[in-house]
C-alpha cells in the first residue's frame, strides 16, 4: 500500500508505539544503531539508504526529556546528511512545552528553544499530540499537525454510560481543553483554582462550577508528579463529587506521581501510550489508550498528502452516536 520511498524510523524512546504503528502500516522499521559513548554522547547511524525518502522518525521526549530530544536531533542530524526527500519529526509528546513564556524576569521559553532546534536539525514537518498549549504550533515555521486526543478518550467514557458527568480542569490554563471535551460530551465544565508557586508543586483553593453528586473527569495534558490531579480529586470530593477519574495525554509518572494515585481518591486514570510506561508503574487503576490506530492514519495520511480533518468529522460522528 505504501510506496518503496516511504521510510518509518524510531528513536529509542518509545519503540513499542513505533513498532505498533508500522503493524498496522504494514511496513517494517528502517533499522538505526543507537549506541553512546562513555561519556553519554550519543551515536547514531541509519543502516539503510533513505536517499530521496519520505521519512517519518517516531521519537517522544519521554523520561529523560532532554536525552531523547538530543537522540532526536541527533538522529535527524544522520538523515538530513543521508538526501532524503522530507523528514517528518513525529513527536507524541513534545517536552519542554510547558515553558511557553516568560512568567518572571530572565526566565526562558524553551518551547522555542526547543522548535528552532528541531528546525535547524533538518526536520521539514512535525507532528505532535495535544501539546501544553496549542499556540505552540506557531513556534514552528514548517507545517505541524497537532492532534487531538479527546475523541479516543470521549470514546472511552461513553462506553462506560454514566450519567450526570462534569468534566473538570485542574488549573485555569486547561479550561480550553475541558471547554472542548464538555461540548463533546454534552456535559458542564468546572475548573479548579490551581497556583504554582514553583515547578512541579501545585496548590489547590477552590472550584469553579458545580460538581456536587456528579461524576467528574479531570481532563489535563500531563501526568507528571500528579500533584495536580490528586489536589483536585480532593478537592472535587470535599465539594461533593460523586466519583472521579483523571484523564491525560501524557503519562510523565515522575516521582511519586505512582504514590500518589495510589493513596488518591481517583477511581480511574486514563492515559495514552505517548509515552511508554514502565512494567513497575503500571498500576491496576492505571487505563491505557493506543494512540497507535490514529498515529498510523496521520502518517499515511501525510505522506500520501491527504487530509485529516475528514478523519476527525468521522470519528466525532460515531461518538455522538455512541453518546445517544
Ligand atoms: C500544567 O500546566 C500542566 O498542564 C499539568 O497540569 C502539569 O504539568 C501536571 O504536573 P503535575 O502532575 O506534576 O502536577
Amino acid at each position: 500500500m505504501l510506496k518503496n520511498h516511504f521510510k518509518l524510523i524510531s528513536g529509542t524512546a518509545n519503540k513499542k508505539l513505533a513498532e505498533e504503528v508500522a503493524k498496522i502500516l504494514k511496513v517494517p522499521l528502517t533499522p538505526v544503531e543507537i549506541k553512546k559513548f562513555h561519556d553519554g554522547e550519543i551515536y547514531c547511524r541509519v543502516l539503510e539508504s533513505v536517499r530521496g525518502c519520505d521519512v517519518f522518525i517516531i521519537q517522544p521526549t519521554s523520561p529523560d526529556a532532554s536525552l531523547n530530544l538530543m537522540e532526536l536531533l541527533i538522529m535527524v542530524d544522520a538523515l538530513k546528511r543521508s538526501s532524503p526527500d522530507k523528514i517528518t519529526a513525529v513527536i507524541p509528546y513534545y517536552g519542554y512545552c510547558r515553558q511557553d513564556k516568560k512568567t518572571k524576569p530572565r526566565e526562558p521559553i524553551t518551547a522555542k528553544l526547543v522548535a528552532n532546534m528541531i528546525e535547524v536539525a533538518g526536520v521539514s514537518r512535525v507532528i505532535t499530540f495535544d501539546l501544553h498549549v496549542a499556540q505552540v504550533q506557531g513556534f514552528f515555521d514548517i507545517p505541524s499537525d497537532n492532534l487531538e486526543v479527546i475523541p479516543l478518550f470521549a470514546e472511552y467514557i461513553a462506553s462506560k454510560k454514566l450519567k450526570n458527568v462534569v468534566v473538570v480542569s485542574p488549573d485555569a490554563g486547561g479550561a480550553a481543553r475541558a471547554r472542548e471535551f464538555g461540548k463533546v460530551l454534552h456535559a458542564p465544565i468546572a475548573i479548579v483554582d490551581k497556583r504554582r508557586p514553583e515547578p512541579n508543586v501545585a496548590e489547590v483553593h477552590n472550584i469553579i462550577g458545580d460538581v456536587k453528586g456528579k461524576t467528574a473527569f479531570i481532563v489535563d495534558d500531563i501526568i507528571d508528579t500528579a500533584g495536580s490531579i490528586t489536589g483536585a480529586a480532593n478537592i472535587l470530593m470535599k465539594f461533593g463529587a460523586k466519583d472521579v477519574y483523571a484523564l491525560a495525554t501524557h503519562p510523565v509518572l515522575s516521582n511519586p506521581a505512582i504514590e500518589r494515585i495510589q493513596s488518591s481518591l481517583i477511581k480511574e486514570v486514563i492515559v495514552t501510550n505517548t509515552i511508554e510506561i514502565p512494567e513497575v508503574k503500571r498500576l491496576s487503576r492505571l487505563r491505557v489508550i493506543s494512540i497507535a490506530p490514529l498515529l498510523a492514519e496521520t502518517v499515511k495520511r501525510t505522506h500520501e498528502g491527504l487530509p485529516m480533518g475528514i478523519v476527525y468529522e468521522e470519528m466525532y460522528k460515531n461518538l455522538e452516536k455512541k453518546l445517544k
